[in-house]
């Protein structure tokens, strides 16, 4: 096929007119359904010049909005001069087709809108190949739809980032070509990962997770000092990021950084995704990162919680940590959030407040609990001394005959240590 002759957009000049059918059971009620959708459109570098959303249980099969709403949306988009009209319902290929004619406007759904910031997102080689195989996976049975868009527009929201020109000159069998030698290189990816998450078994590591926005790259970079990318922006981090982080009275943690989350995640996201969830299925504990000024902050947390289940996660067993608490305008709430779930931990990852909590929580998880323990050694046994540094809080210390005791808190997982220690006995042996 030869190269389309168009006029191009660029994504922050495209007029979007954003579209959502609610069911009438969803609590986020009219006022505040199209908040997420803005932010991810924004996120995507387009402008919102309307808005419209219908209360309707089930949404109609042909056009999802009703025939009525449907006229009302083809008058808005002219009254508007909009370009695009995103819904934030998922839309079958006919349905996106059917509401395009109907309009003479490029239609857009929530998940090639996700899909799209994916591809803008994605910096290393593994996240590229799983965001080109996500939008392939979309893109094949809505080939005929999505030829016209690429025809018309191109850098845009719709066209996809990886994948799309390429696709102008090729066919369902290319692509079909092309999805099969996507998921052979990310298999040979995540053998290479399993080799790398299981060869660092001897440190620990704790994972953030929680939905898009929550603060985790911030409360990363907060407590392990590492230049994490952080940026008021959905889905900031594609990659898992791993840094060393140094516990107090605990010692040497691995703490790595995950994808966001998000309500109605496109299913061939999380699908391509689960490799870099892997690092969050194989860690020793989770810490599932909560934006508690958020008015949906209830809501995002159940999300992730799914999600979590879905990737084969017990959703149950991470810490929860309530961030932003600087910005909660409502203590209540955050009362409310602590009665519904007690061993949360409150944080400012901004602020840098709650965070000898949160370790003291994050130790007392992962070392199963400490004990208090007296140790009787000799004056100046180095072995011992250096465990003591990085692992146990000192109570007291005395030096009686000619020995030394001390009495600490210690991390239960790690009794084993003082155990070995020549020199050395406890009241625990
Ligand atoms: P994704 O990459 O989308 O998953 O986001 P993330 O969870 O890594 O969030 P990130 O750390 O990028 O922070 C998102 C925004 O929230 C940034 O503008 C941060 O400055 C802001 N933020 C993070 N923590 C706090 C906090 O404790 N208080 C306040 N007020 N803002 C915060």
């Amino acid at each position: 096929m030869s190269e389309p002759k168009r006029e191009k957009l660029k994504v922050r000049e495209q007029r979007a007119f954003l579209v959502a059918v609610l069911d009438s059971k969803d609590q986020r009620g009219k006022e505040r359904a199209l908040d997420e959708i803005k932010g991810l459109i924004e996120t995507a570098g387009a402008e919102v010049v309307g808005e419209m959303v219908q209360v309707r249980d089930n949404p109609d099969p042909a056009t999802c909005l009703g025939s009525g709403k449907l006229a009302e949306l083809k008058q808005a988009v002219i009254d508007t001069e909009a370009n695009l009209i995103v819904f934030d319902n998922h839309l079958s290929p006919s349905q996106g087709k059917a509401v395009e004619q109907e309009t003479a406007t490029q239609v857009v759904d929530r998940s090639e809108v996700i899909l799209d910031i994916f591809a803008t997102h994605a910096r290393t080689y593994e996240s590229k190949l799983q965001v080109e195989l996500a939008q392939l996976l979309y893109m094949r049975p809505r080939l005929t739809r999505m030829w016209t868009h690429l025809e018309r527009i191109e850098g845009g929201i719709g066209s996809g980032k990886g994948p799309g020109e390429k696709q102008l000159e090729t066919d369902r069998r290319l692509i079909d070509t092309r999805i099969s030698e996507l998921k052979r290189k990310l298999r040979e990816v995540e053998k290479r990962r399993e080799r790398e998450v299981s060869g660092r078994r001897d440190m620990l590591t704790v994972s953030l997770v929680g939905y898009t926005n929550a603060g985790k790259s911030t409360l990363m970079r907060a407590l392990t000092g590492a230049d994490v990318y952080v940026a008021d922006k959905l889905f900031a981090t594609l990659d898992t990021r791993t840094r060393k982080w140094s516990l107090p009275a605990f010692g040497d943690v691995l703490l790595s950084d995950t994808v966001g989350f998000i309500r109605n995640l496109p299913h061939h996201l999380v699908a391509s995704f689960r490799s870099t969830l892997e690092e969050a299925r194989h860690a020793d504990l989770l810490l599932h990162v909560v934006d508690a000024s958020h008015p949906e902050a209830q809501r995002q947390l159940t999300t992730v919680m799914e999600v979590l289940g879905e990737i084969g996660v017990d959703s149950e067993n991470p810490l929860l940590v309530l961030n932003k608490v600087d910005a909660v305008e409502d203590r209540s709430f955050l009362d409310v959030l602590h009665a519904r779930y007690p061993s949360a931990v409150a944080v400012s990852a901004l602020d840098r407040t709650g965070f000898d909590a949160l370790a003291r929580a994050i130790a007392e998880r992962l070392g199963g609990g400490y004990e208090e323990v007296t140790i009787d050694s000799y004056p100046g046994n180095g072995k011992l001394l250096i465990i003591l540094k990085e692992r146990a809080e000192i109570l007291s210390e005395e030096y009686p005959d000619e020995r030394h005791v001390i009495r600490c808190r210690f991390p239960k997982r790690f009794r084993w240590m003082l155990e070995k220690l020549e020199g050395v006995t406890t009241n625990l042996s």
